[in-house]
């Protein structure tokens, strides 16, 4: 492990499923303690890149690095090992159905050695009582809303205090006010562990609020438009896809389809 190298790289990832092209010419650099954005459309790749980031997904090309060490390059123990310092929310949850809320987020912690079974319990609790689902540590994951089940695996994901957090679309299913708790919380698992998160998000507050750095992924031309500080790239980006992102406004080019922007009434519409 080189020390002065970035604690993750991403050097000219290419992302595909067989054929199908998603992304390529992904490049970032994300040091410690950085709070990193990961934004673009539906369907453009965002959380296929954090499957790569996280070692679910191999690149077709190029390569994912941590600490310098290329992660596809090195054994399963290897990777093992680097896994062991990622913690991940997924864009659905991914909770174990026939486990309690609280058995869900003692499993990761089950890789901590410091921790005995009492400790791993007081951990959960603890982490379970900093998303607000202290009282549902009894229920299982079908007896939560989505909001909530959000919260579940973002608390099994921080439980073993990571040095690496990717987070897909933590705020998805909360209201404006848990949303913008969920921001206070991931700027104090940094300023208490020094972590890196790597979220993405369609929050603009969020977005706005508390990332240090960002990558645009466009789902048109399958590679990157912009990278930057989201807040930055606000008001100083002229691409239009990514102003209209950060603008929340439609594109002159691509008006939204009538059908969907007409208000509609009666049954059937959501
Ligand atoms: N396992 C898979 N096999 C084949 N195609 C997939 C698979 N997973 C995702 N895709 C496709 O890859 C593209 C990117 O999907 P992805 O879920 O990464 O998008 P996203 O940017 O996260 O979208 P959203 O904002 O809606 O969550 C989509 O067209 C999707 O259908
Ligand atoms: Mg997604």
């Amino acid at each position: 492990m080189a020390d002065d190298a970035p604690l993750l790289a991403v050097d000219a990832l290419e992302m595909r499923f067989g054929e199908r092209l998603i992304q390529t010419g992904v490049s970032l650099k994300i040091e410690k303690g950085t709070i990193f954005a990961v934004m673009g459309g539906s369907g453009c790749g965002k959380s296929t890149l954090l499957k790569h980031l996280v070692g679910l997904l191999p690149p077709a090309k190029g390569t994912v690095s941590y600490h310098g060490v290329d992660y596809w390059a090195g054994d399963e123990e290897v990777r093992s090992a680097l896994r062991a310092g990622f913690g991940m929310l997924f864009q659905s949850a991914a909770l174990w159905s026939s486990m309690t809320i609280l058995e869900n987020v003692c499993l990761p912690l089950e890789q901590h050695d410091k921790l005995d079974e009492a400790g791993r319990e007081a951990r959960a609790r603890e982490v379970l009582e900093w998303v607000g689902l202290a009282p549902f540590a009894d229920f299982y994951p079908s007896d939560l809303s989505g909001g909530m089940k959000k919260r579940a695996g973002l608390a099994r994901a921080i439980g073993p205090e990571p040095p690496l957090l990717f987070l897909d679309e933590p705020s998805a299913g909360l209201d404006p006010i848990s949303s913008r708790n969920l921001d206070e919380l991931i700027l104090d698992i940094r300023r208490r562990t020094g972590a890196a998160v790597v979220f993405v998000s369609h929050e603009l507050p969020s977005l706005f609020a508390i990332a240090d750095d960002g990558i645009f992924l466009d789902a048109d031309s399958k590679h990157p438009i912009a990278h930057g500080k989201p807040s930055e790239l606000r008001d100083h980006c002229d691409h239009p896809t990514v102003h209209a992102f950060l603008h929340r406004e439609a594109e002159p080019s691509r008006p939204p389809a009538a059908a969907e922007a007409a208000p509609t009434t009666g049954a059937g519409s959501s």
